[in-house]
């Protein structure tokens, strides 16, 4: 076999990079309303650092990079590391996670540099609520940073959406609306209890959301699944798609292809484990790209089967951003 494979015979062939753990928003389930300790600006992985890591993790067979954060369009010159990793032989799609507050800003640069493709947070339709969920957040910066997204080719725009019962579950079919009127492409995510996301009260599971959207009619199973943990349907006459993400209530983990490189220069094997290999202090030490190497296949064979939320154990970060969402 070539390429990366797990203990679980499970092919590993995607990482994504958090660039920041700040943020331009304090959405209610992922930060608490005085934000959270920021890393050190010494302590955030470089530029040049995080090509380095790149390129180690391309020699084995990664293939697929996504950027997140926190909110990555809030750190400068996010363009040139697009650019600096468009650059490595092997990789062959780069896509970013984002808010969108910033996205109309950015949107063609980051396509030419060589940005393939961006998924926006989402979570409400409503100009008021979108605040009230987001704090500080304007719903039409993010519509605007969408079109702009389009209009700069960065296709598929998927959109992703956590439903937060008593919050936006009432907007549950207006999302999927989108998709037969506007083509949208949308996600409905569980609600993973990490820090601020651990209120039981908010949480909705998959099936209760997709019975809602079977009020619009028959969800037909999309043959063009993607790579990752996600489900996709379309509603009659739609040209765009329902997917879903049931990270608590459904065996996602089988599908597993990722790695995750925190902003401070950890890999964490799962999302929902606390277990890190730090590469920071090795790329300070100015080590060799094998050595990397050895690192990132360490850190594959550290990924555990599963996560373990049935058990109550999850990770014990206060933010999804400490991580990278
Ligand atoms: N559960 C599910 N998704 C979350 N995100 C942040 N916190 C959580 C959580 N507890 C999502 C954001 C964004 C992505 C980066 O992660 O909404 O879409
Ligand atoms: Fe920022 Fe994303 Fe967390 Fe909202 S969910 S506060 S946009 S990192």
């Amino acid at each position: 076999m070539s390429g990366l494979y797990d203990s679980f015979q499970r092919p590993i062939n995607y990482l994504r990079i958090s660039i920041t753990d700040r943020c331009n928003l304090r959405c209610i389930y992922c930060m608490p309303v005085e934000g959270i300790t920021s890393i050190p600006h010494d302590q955030i992985l470089r530029y040049e650092e995080i090509y380095l890591v790149a390129q180690a993790a391309a020699k084995l067979g990664i293939n697929k990079l996504r950027l997140t954060g926190g909110e990555p369009l809030i750190r400068s010159h996010l363009v040139t590391l697009v650019e600096m990793l468009a650059g490595i032989e092997g990789i062959d799609d780069i896509a970013l996670t984002t808010n969108g507050v910033l996205l109309k800003h950015y949107a063609f640069d980051l396509k030419q540099a060589g940005l393939k493709r961006v998924n926006i947070s989402i979570d409400s339709l409503q100009e008021r609520k979108f605040h009230r969920i987001t704090r500080v957040g304007t719903m039409n910066d993010v519509l605007e940073g969408m079109s702009a997204a389009h209009q700069a080719g960065l296709e598929p725009v998927k959109v992703n959406t956590v439903i937060l019962r008593g919050v936006n579950d009432d907007e549950i079919i207006d999302f999927a609306q989108k998709t037969i009127d506007e083509g949208w492409h949308v996600r409905f995510i569980e609600l993973i209890p990490i820090g601020q996301g651990q209120r039981r009260k908010w949480f909705m599971p998959i099936s209760e959301i997709r019975a809602r959207i079977e009020e619009l009619g028959m969800l037909e199973p999309c043959p063009l699944s993607g790579n990752g943990p996600a489900k996709y349907f379309r509603l009659p006459d739609s040209r765009g798609t329902v997917g879903f993400i049931s990270p608590v209530t459904e065996h996602i983990c089988i599908r597993c292809n990722r790695l995750r490189l925190t902003a401070d220069g950890k890999l964490r094997p799962c999302l929902l484990s606390d277990e890190e290999i730090d590469l920071r202090e090795p790329l300070r030490r100015g080590v060799s790209s094998e050595q990397i190497c050895h690192l990132i296949r360490e850190a594959v064979a550290a990924k555990p089967q599963g996560h373990q939320l049935a058990k109550g154990i999850t990770s014990k970060k206060q933010a999804m951003a400490q991580i990278g969402g």
